[in-house]
């Protein structure tokens, strides 16, 4: 299922004043099966892509297409609810809307609201909080109990117990400590290339773009500046100057042996073991 942008701009309703715009002319195809990071500044719109595209932020012109279903200025219900079912939305900080006195209940709101019975909504839970790599015991917590790491697993299951086609992250790994992060975004990872699912996700860190995302969107002042593979983005330092993105550490890694060698490899390195390869092939170690 894949979510196109068809010239689309959007702003904030703020009681009877409109804001400006937030998102300007977007013109976007987010393929399906694609890990996708959306970087930029603050402010640039990140957060309000990722609404635009489960209908949390209706388009003032233009739609957003989610499969066969349209979000425009009309504003169908019909499709909107089926968008935001088929679109999963992992907030910043998830957890803070965690409320149930157990996991189990947590989890089982969402799908019990869209009508899902009590027993396969109890089904769900179980998988979906082995999805997230938690134990079964865990359902019968209370989320308060958990420790933060757990707390967004938790927070991310009731987002999978809709059983989502795309998921929509801003800021996953926000708040949590490195190992906590790694362990949230190779989940995203495994999830994007054993189950096919989509997932764009916001972040401000150049070394997660480079090791989990195949394609990068910049964002600047509500524009679409940029979107292109992520090796392609790491090999345009013009691109990261203008933007002022950081150069991934191996990437930086890479050009510094370059220099030092007088020699360019002909790939560009995203991660550990792609440097590790481009240095034995080039006859350096
Ligand atoms: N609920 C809102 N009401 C009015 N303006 C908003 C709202 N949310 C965001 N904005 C404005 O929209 C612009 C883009 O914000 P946002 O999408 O949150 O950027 P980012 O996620 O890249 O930091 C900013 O100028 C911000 O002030
Ligand atoms: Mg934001």
């Amino acid at each position: 299922m894949e979510i196109i942008f068809d010239n689309v701009s959007a702003d904030f309703q703020i009681g009877p004043i409109r804001s400006p715009l937030v998102l300007h002319s977007v013109h976007l195809k987010i393929k399906t099966g694609t890990f996708t990071a959306v970087v930029g500044h603050t402010g640039a719109g990140k957060s309000s892509l990722l609404k635009a595209m489960n209908g949390l932020l209706i388009p003032k012109e233009g739609k957003v297409l989610v499969g066969k279903k349209i979000i425009d200025s009309r504003r169908n219900k019909k499709d909107i609810k089926v968008i935001r079912q088929k679109v999963g939305m992992v907030f910043q900080f998830p957890e803070s809307q965690l409320f149930a006195e157990t996991v189990e209940k947590d989890i089982c709101f969402g799908p019990v609201n869209f009508g899902v019975p009590e027993k396969l909504a109890k089904e769900i839970a179980r998988n979906v909080i082995k999805m997230v790599g938690l134990d079964n015991d865990i359902l019968f917590k209370s989320p308060f109990s958990l420790s933060g790491g757990q707390k967004r697993r938790v927070a991310i299951a009731g987002v999978l117990a809709m059983e989502p086609d795309i998921l929509i992250l801003d800021e996953p790994g926000a708040g949590l400590d490195p190992q906590g992060k790694k362990d949230i975004l190779t989940l995203l990872k495994n999830w994007n290339q054993d189950r096919g699912m989509t997932i764009v996700l916001v972040t401000h860190d150049m070394n997660d773009v480079a090791l989990y995302a195949d394609d990068v969107i910049i964002m600047e002042k509500g524009r679409v500046a940029a979107h292109t593979e992520t090796r392609t983005l790491f090999s345009n330092n013009e691109l990261l100057n203008q933007y002022s993105l950081d150069v991934p550490d191996v990437r930086r890694l890479q050009m510094k042996i370059e220099k030092e060698i007088g020699l360019t490899f002909p790939h560009v390195c995203l991660s550990v073991e792609d440097l590790a390869e481009a240095l034995i092939e080039g006859g350096v170690v």
